[in-house]
């Protein structure tokens, strides 16, 4: 079954979705972060774990080899369910850090990923989730559908274990075709979340279905 994670660190947020019972885990990254102003970064993490018992990816932000491994392991040893997130550097960095801490038994999320290339090398470092940005790889004129579908079946041919996490959704048309097109995990923004059960034909018809019971009971009172 599809997985939904919330792209968000906002704790009502994620209490209010928790309630819906859809939240399989949380992904952050550094916008995320800053959207939040000034809270405490560690206890939001640990705050997030409390509230969702899954996978929780947490961005890396230094700069080389030994300091992203070194701010991964820091990050991992907050909680068992914490998911190191690392990006795509353009010159393999951060492939390296990803099997370095493959190698250390920490799970990892590559990020900021917009081509099937990218994808492919994540999974064959061990990344436990990689991750597609749909719009941006959208804009950066690839065919992220087809990256989907593509990276999903080759996924499953050679066993790759990376499990494809498809986020940068903007409309939740954005979601249905990526499920449509066989992603493992969609990470959606709230604001869109929101947007999903909402259909006027739906909205409608409970109106006609409440104006009938109405009819119902008073035919009962006569
Ligand atoms: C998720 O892991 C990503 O960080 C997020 O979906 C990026 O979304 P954006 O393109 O809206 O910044």
């Amino acid at each position: 079954m599809v997985q939904i994670f919330l792209d968000t660190a906002s704790l009502p947020e994620i209490e209010e979705f928790v309630r819906w019972g859809i939240v399989d885990g949380v992904t952050t990254n550094q916008k995320i972060f800053l959207s939040e102003g000034g809270v405490d970064f560690k206890q939001r993490v640990l705050d997030i774990c409390d509230l969702v018992n899954g996978p929780i990816s947490v961005e890396t932000t230094k700069s080389t080899v030994p300091d992203l491994v070194a701010e991964g392991k820091d990050y991992a040893s907050w909680h068992k369910n914490v998911v190191v997130k690392v990006a795509m550097y353009g010159d393999g960095r951060g492939l390296e850090v990803v099997s370095r801490l493959t190698s250390a038994g920490i799970k990892t999320n590559m990020t900021v990923m917009m081509s099937y290339n990218q994808l492919v090398l994540a999974a064959k470092a061990g990344a436990t989730y990689v991750s597609l940005f749909y719009n941006r790889s959208k804009e950066a004129g690839e065919n992220p559908l087809q990256i989907i579908k593509d990276y999903v079946a080759i996924a499953k041919e050679f066993g790759l274990k990376g499990r494809l996490i498809v986020g940068s959704i903007r409309t939740p048309e954005d979601v249905a075709v990526s499920m449509a097109a066989g992603a493992h995990i969609l990470t959606v923004p709230t604001k869109i979340l929101r947007q999903m059960p909402q259909n006027k034909r739906s909205d409608e018809t409970i109106a006609e279905f409440d104006k009938a019971w109405q009819d119902f009971l008073a035919i009962k009172k006569q």
